[in-house]
Order: structure tokens, then sequence, then C-alpha cells
């Protein structure tokens, strides 16, 4: 039986309803709840007619698609629109600048308020086209990868636009990932690019970005240019040959570049995420079905009208950042936010004061951001003019009850659509949200599928299909829908391993799910050794690794614990070789959280350290860290049954070193 709540449903707001929108000027929803349920029903039983219209609509195409669908998940051979051939920038930057050259298309919202500045679509188009041209110009050619290591300004969009122009694969990492991370991810595309800034700006504090990079490309023999970008105009080293400032190389280019035509199947970015062992995974978007995905979700989740300010808070490091600040936004001709700050930078009405100065439609956050606002009070939102927002969403962990009212009631003033939407980076654009015209919402429920999007909740262990309402399973997908990931970089086997084997015949999501009494469905968290720290998606494994690589570990077990504010801390249980030797325990553990910050990077620091003598195991050896989990959320007296254990003394022996610390 699930564990969801007994919340109030509530009815799509009345301004949504268009009833007073003489008053308001609020558009009427694109989607009303018949249109939804029919859509949705045509969506995966009429898959090549709804597919196929929709496609038709949404892309321009240079040769166009015969076959609107192939392949299935077990081969791993999925296709969408396969003979089709279009360009993502003509798509997303072209076509408006020709219809609508002076619309702005991207608002940059500087790290000190009031900075930043606004890019016309007819602007967006000259840039992208230099930068492209600069990269043809340094050799790169259709299929070739370009490491993207930028913060949040304008470029980062440009950047990707400029690849995906003339078919090059861009692999954006985020900007907080350490050197070995960024020449790990540089290596395994085999990036001859990397195109980054002198120094990056996060609430008031400067990041060295370049020498970051600097170290990365010491051990990047392939790299053979790197290009700045000017953001701060500190002095930073400088390898001649290989840098090139962006604004030089870009001016010295024509501010026009044909578009490339790619097939709809040719790849349109590799974005690494974790999994629960090994490495990160290069996760493989291609270029049609991705658009496709992202176009419709904000069309249909966001119900984004032709003149809507769309603001999503993420990185566009993550897959939030590419899907809701580049591609989805601009494959709809609307103007997208980039924010270079923080939610509390310089104070906690940083947010607000953005939504205000920009009059912002449609705001797009993580319930962390949601939880530390909250909690620092309701003033900072007062007095802030909200009146422009019709759509609030919330992306990345699930919402609690309370998070999701405080955000209706404060910032959506109980007039606009909340929308709590479910995907992953491998999904590529929304899978489980709901449609602001047609869906009533319940805090704390990510509600219902999006088109194309056939779910099945299962048996863990047997597999079976769990019919029928109030059931909680495993979250599958049935049938194959245009905007999911093609494979893994480099290791097509390990796609199929990880997604289709777990559940022969589905995708397998990694998450576990319940259906309530209405049919609705909630999202509890991750079944797999994945953390989910303020909606940053983390793998034990590598941080065990991390760790691992200081001289004086031998074993290191790390598990995620429930934290209020981030929605999971990482805790890590550290063993010790018995021939180390250390003088404090508090400077060991500072160089652990620093070995991780070096190896990985800030992000995945553990929040805890427990120096243990030794870690819970089976006979056969594997580490029992339900246990561990268990002691560091402060539940050691649920820890269950003990019998497998080969050391009951460990346990009792951990409790009271837990105590101690906690
Ligand atoms: O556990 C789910 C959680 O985030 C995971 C995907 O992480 P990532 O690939 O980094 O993408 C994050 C942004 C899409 C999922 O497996 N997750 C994402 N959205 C939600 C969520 N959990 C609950 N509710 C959500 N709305």
């Amino acid at each position: 039986m699930a564990e969801y709540r007994e919340v109030p449903i509530y009815d799509i707001p009345l301004r949504l309803q268009g009833k007073d929108d003489k008053v308001h000027k609020r558009p009427k929803p694109h989607i009303d709840a018949a249109t939804y349920k029919s859509n949705y029903q045509a969506s995966i039983t009429k898959v090549d007619e709804f597919w196929g219209k929709l496609g038709r609509e949404t892309i321009d195409w240079d040769v166009p698609f015969k076959t609107v669908r192939h392949g299935d998940f077990e081969k791993g051979d999925v296709a969408w629109f396969p003979e089709g051939q279009l360009n993502a920038s003509y798509n997303c930057v072209d076509r408006w600048a020709y219809k609508c050259p002076d619309k702005t298309a991207i608002i940059w919202e500087a790290d000190e308020p009031g900075q930043g500045k606004e890019i016309t679509y007819k602007e967006l188009l000259s840039e992208v086209s230099q930068v492209a041209n600069a990269l043809l110009d340094m050799g790169i050619r259709k299929g070739d990868a370009v490491i993207v290591y930028l913060p949040m300004i304008p470029e980062a969009a440009i950047a990707l636009l400029a690849c995906a122009r003339i078919g090059a694969v861009h692999s954006v990492v985020f900007a907080g990932f350490s050197a070995d991370s960024l020449r790990d991810r540089t290596v395994d595309c085999d990036a001859r690019v990397v195109i980054t800034t002198d120094e990056g700006k996060r609430g008031g504090r400067t990041i060295a970005t370049k020498s970051i990079v600097d170290a990365a490309l010491k051990e990047c023999p392939k790299v053979e240019h790197c290009l700045v970008v000017k953001r701060t105009g500190s002095n930073v080293e400088w390898q001649e040959g290989r840098d090139k400032w962006w604004h030089e190389a870009a001016a010295a280019q024509r501010p026009y570049c044909p578009p490339v035509p790619v097939s709809s199947e040719d790849p349109l970015f590799i974005l690494y995420t974790s999994g629960s062992t090994g490495k990160p995974k290069g996760v493989v978007h291609t270029t049609a079905g991705y658009l496709l995905g992202t176009a419709l979700t904000v069309k249909h989740i966001f119900d984004v009208h032709e003149d809507d300010r769309f603001a999503c808070m993420a990185d566009v490091g993550w897959i939030t950042g590419h899907s809701y600040i580049v591609y989805g936004p601009l494959m709809n001709g609307i103007t997208t936010l980039i924010f270079e700050s923080t939610p509390v930078y310089p104070t906690a009405s940083r947010y607000w004061e953005v939504v205000a100065r920009h009059k912002i439609t449609q705001f797009y956050t993580a319930p962390t951001s949601i939880r530390l606002l909250r909690r620092l009070g309701e003033e900072h939102v007062q007095g802030h003019d909200l009146s422009s927002l019709r759509i609030i969403g919330t992306v990345g962990e699930p919402i609690n009850p309370e998070a999701w009212d405080w955000y209706n009631e404060n910032v959506g003033k109980k007039e606009c659509a909340v929308v709590d939407t479910y995907w992953q980076t491998e999904t590529g654009a929304h899978m489980i949200a709901p449609f602001p015209g047609a869906t009533k919402t319940k805090p704390g429920a990510a509600t219902v599928p999006f088109w194309g999007v056939e779910l099945a909740l299962l048996d863990p262990t047997s597999g079976q299909v769990l019919e029928g309402n109030e059931v909680e399973g495993v979250l599958a997908v049935k049938q194959p829908w245009p905007s999911m990931a093609r494979t893994i970089k480099g290791d097509h086997q390990r796609f199929l391993d990880v997604y289709m084997k777990p559940y022969p015949g589905y995708y397998f999501t990694g998450d576990g799910a319940a259906r309530d009494k209405d049919g609705y469905i909630w999202i509890k968290g991750r079944v797999d050794d994945v953390c989910n720290v303020s909606g940053h998606r983390i793998g034990t494994a590598e941080i065990e690794s991390a760790l691992i690589q200081h001289p004086g570990v031998s074993e290191s077990a790390v598990v995620g614990v429930p934290d209020e504010v981030t929605g999971q801390s990482i805790c890590a249980y550290v063993a010790l070789k018995p021939s180390f030797s250390y003088d404090s325990e508090d400077a060991l553990v500072k160089e652990l959280v620093l070995q991780v910050r070096r190896n990985i990077g800030p992000f995945a620091a553990p929040k805890m350290i427990l120096i243990v003598n030794d870690l819970p195991k089976t006979r056969s050896g594997k580490i029992m860290r339900r246990i561990l989990r268990k002691i560091a959320s402060n539940e050691a007296d649920q820890l269950g049954d003990l019998s497998s254990l080969a050391d009951p003394s460990v346990v009792e022996k951990l409790k009271g070193d837990w105590l101690k610390k906690a």
C-alpha cells in the first residue's frame, strides 16, 4: 500500500480557465481535459498518425521523414522520423529571426542584480553563426564532439546552438565539476575543442573556470583548441596556439553560417549522468525526437503562448538547462532567461525580483530551492509584483506537500498552475506532469503521463504489472517515446543492461512510484544507489571511488539520507588501512571531503563522514547499505533482518560511533 498522503485535489485556477482574461489578459490554455485524454489515447495507440502530424507541425524539415517510429526497447534500435533531415539551430533560431527579428530570445540576468542584457532573435542568429564559423575554422565538423564548460552566461546557449548549427555534438560539463571530472568526460567523448570562460561569477563569488580547464587539459592530448569567453577580464594563464578569445574568434567571422542538415537520428548532444555503478555514463540524445519532446512539453506543460517570458532557474550543465532553458523555449520562439546567480544572492528575494523585473510568465525551479526559501520566510516574497506568472513548476526530486503548498500560496497566489514535472536525463523531456488547463493537481503528486508515455508500475521482484489503483512498485515505460536517449556513448551494451534488461520489454526508470486512488502517479525516489542532493544526481559508487583514492582509506560506503532542505544528503562511512595513522580526526575528515571535491566537484561533498573500524557485510562480502542508511537516518531501531550479516557485532559498534558523532 502506498505511503502517499491524503491531500486535497485542486481545481484548475480560475484565471487559467480563460474566464477573466479580459482583466488579466491571460491566454486560455491550449489543452483542456477532454483534449488531453483523447490525445493521450491517440499518442499511444495511433503512434504513426499522432506523432507524424506533430512531427510535421512542430519541426521545420530539410528533408521530410517517411517513417514515424522504428525499433523497440529490447533491441535498443529505437529511431524516430529516420529518413528526416533537419537542423536544430535553424529550428531554434532562424525561423524566429526571420519571423520576429526584434523579439528578445534571451534575457541574461547576471550575478549582480540589474546587470545583464537581452539578445534578440536577429542578434542570436548572428552570434550563433559567428561561433559556428569559428568552430568550422578550428576544423570541427559534423559528428565531432565539443566540450562546453561554461557558467550561466548567454554564451552557454550560443555555444550549444553553434555546435548544433554545424552538426557538432556538444557535451556540456556542469561548471561545478572538478578538473578530474572534466578531464574524464573530455577524453571519453574524444573532444578536440573545449569552450570555457576566464572566470565565472555566482553569488558574489568568483570561480576559476579557466584554471580548472587548464588543469584538466594537461591530460587531454587530443584537445587542440580552447575557446575562452571573457566574463570578468581577470588575468588568466594562456597557452598560445591552443587558447583563443571567443570575442576575437567570433568577430573574425561572417555573421551568417548555413545550417548543416543532419539526420533525425544524428546525435545532438552527450550529457554525462550518474548511475548506480561505475563511471558516469555519456547519455546520447539524437536530434528530431529530442527537439519534438522538449518543444511540446514547453508548449503544453508550461502552456506557453507567443509573448511568454520563460524562466528556468536550473544550470545549463544539467538536462533541465538543456531542455528548458535552451531547446524547449527556443523551439517555441519565446523568450528564455539565463540566470547567473543564486536564489539568495544578494538576498532571499532574488527570484522574485527577477520575476517582477522581467515580467516572467513561467517560473521553473527545484524543490530544494523552494524548501530553502520557505524556511527563510514569506516576507522575502511579499512586495514583489508576481502577477505576470501563470505557471510555476518544479523538477528534480519529489516535492513534499508542504513545500508545494507554500509555492502555490506565496508565489502562485493560488492563481497559477503548479506543475510538478517528473523526468530524467535519459528521458529528455517531461514524462509525468499536469497539463495546466486539463489536470487538477495534488500537492506532492506528479499526476499524469505526457503524450506518448505509456507507464507501468511493476512488482520489483517478479516484474509483473501492477494493475489498477492504490498500488506501488517500480516505474517503467512500455513503449518508446520520441525524446528518449538512444544509447550511452561508446557502450551500447551498458545502455541495454541498465535500462532495458531489468524488466524485459520495458524501459526501467530506476524510480519507485505509487498510483493513488484517483490514478495519479506519486514518485517515491530512486530504488538504486543513486542519490539526489538538491536535485543533483550523484552515484554513491562515484563518491566511494573518490574516497578510496585517499592513501589512508581501505574501504568506504556512501549512502543518501533524508535532508529537510536538500532532499537527501550524503553520508560516508570510511574504514582506514590499519597501517595508516593520523593526528586529528577532524583534519582527516576535512581531507576526505577535499578528496571528493577535487575528484568530482564541490556539490558531491559528503555532509557527514564517519570513520569506522568495519563495515557491515554479508557472508559473501557485500556491504549492507540498508543498515548504514538506517543508522545515518537515525532509524537504528528499525534495522530489520540482520541474519545475513557476517559479523553482527559490527552493527552495534557502528550504532555507538554514530551516536557519538551525531
Ligand atoms: O529520481 C528521479 C528524480 O530525479 C531523477 C533524474 O535525475 P536527473 O537525470 O539528474 O534529471 C533531473 C531533472 C529532470 C529521477 O530518476 N526526479 C526528477 N524529477 C522528479 C524526480 N523525483 C520526483 N519528482 C520529480 N518531479
